[in-house]
């Protein structure tokens, strides 16, 4: 009888089609706790009730949830279950995507991202991104790093630096080391900052990338499967890079690669088929012992 009764309440909770789920998984209600990630002080960014539809397509179904500041969170799940368009939501990237819709509430440090008066340029150096296969500009290296701080002046150009007795290329050749060093790579490049960024490897591409995103001082870093199109050896220094960058940044990493979340965030969230983020947690409990059936089968292979 206690049965009946239990089945009639979590009917009413938020209920999922995981029917007509492609992957194999079981069906199973969500369960809001599932999500409530408990952590000390206020969340660097607070997202609620997130919604994104791409033309009739449902890409995130009323996501929540809190991201701890200067920590490693970590997204994973099976393709096309939202992390990215999730990602992208966190620095409104989505916007440029005409087709999407995009409904909730988005906060940094309380405060409203998609509110209409929301500086975008702005919102991006403080939020800002690394794609899966590095994008550096075909400029020189020194360019690369050196094109976001022009952009949001924090190299003082022209008559008021003059006038100040600042030289821009001591300010240039300033922000340029320190992001580079930043990033892992100053000991590489250090001595061809002016040769073409295309000439490096893959793996110094990405830290390049990492580099300019850092050059204009961000709080949030969103990495979408920064390592997926690296070798091993190129991986592991990303790898070593997010743990380190998460002691002065709040990182959030996707990664289709359990191991990977496993090895280098704080703590987890895990989306699957439907856009739903069923499962949030510290790292070690999601991949230990996770509450969803559903997360235990993708964790342990058995879909995805
Ligand atoms: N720019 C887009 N236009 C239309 N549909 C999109 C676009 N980006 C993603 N989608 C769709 O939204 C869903 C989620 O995609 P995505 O966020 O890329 O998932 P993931 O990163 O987990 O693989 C998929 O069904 C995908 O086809
Ligand atoms: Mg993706």
């Amino acid at each position: 009888m206690s049965e009946t009764i239990t089945e009639t309440e979590t009917a009413t909770e938020s209920t999922t089609d995981s029917a007509q789920t492609t992957s194999g998984e079981s069906q199973e209600r969500l369960r809001e706790e599932w999500t409530h990630y408990r952590f000390d002080g206020p969340p660097k960014l607070s997202v609620e009730d997130l919604n994104v539809w791409y033309g009739d397509d449902h890409a995130l179904k009323d996501v929540s949830m809190d991201i701890p500041e200067k920590s490693v969170t970590a997204l994973i799940g099976p393709s096309g279950c939202g992390k990215s368009t999730f990602l992208r939501c966190l620095n409104r990237m989505n916007d440029r995507i005409n087709i999407a819709n995009i409904e909730g509430s988005v906060e940094l440090d309380g405060s409203e991202i998609y509110d209409p008066n929301t500086n975008l340029v702005e919102l991006r150096k403080r939020v800002g991104m690394v794609f899966q296969a590095p994008n550096p500009f075909p400029k020189s290296i020194r360019d690369n790093i050196s094109y976001g701080p022009r952009k949001h002046g924090d190299i003082e150009t022209g008559l008021l630096a003059r006038l100040l007795g600042r030289d821009d290329k001591d300010e240039e050749q300033e922000i340029v080391e320190r992001s580079l060093k930043q990033a892992a790579l100053w000991e590489e490049v250090s001595d061809r900052l002016d040769d073409n960024a295309l000439g490096l490897s893959g793996g110094q591409q990405q830290r390049l990338c990492i580099a300019r995103c850092l050059a204009v001082d961000p709080e949030v870093i969103l990495m979408d499967e920064p390592a997926s199109a690296l070798d091993p050896i190129a991986t592991s220094k990303i790898e070593d890079l997010i743990e380190e960058l998460a002691e002065d940044y709040t990182v959030v990493v996707v990664t289709h690669n359990m191991q990977q979340a496993a090895r280098i965030s704080d703590q987890t969230a895990v989306f699957l088929t439907g856009g739903e983020l069923v499962e949030y947690d510290d790292t070690d409990k999601i991949f230990e012992n996770p509450e969803s059936q559903r997360v235990e089968d993708y964790i342990t292979g058995k879909f995805g």
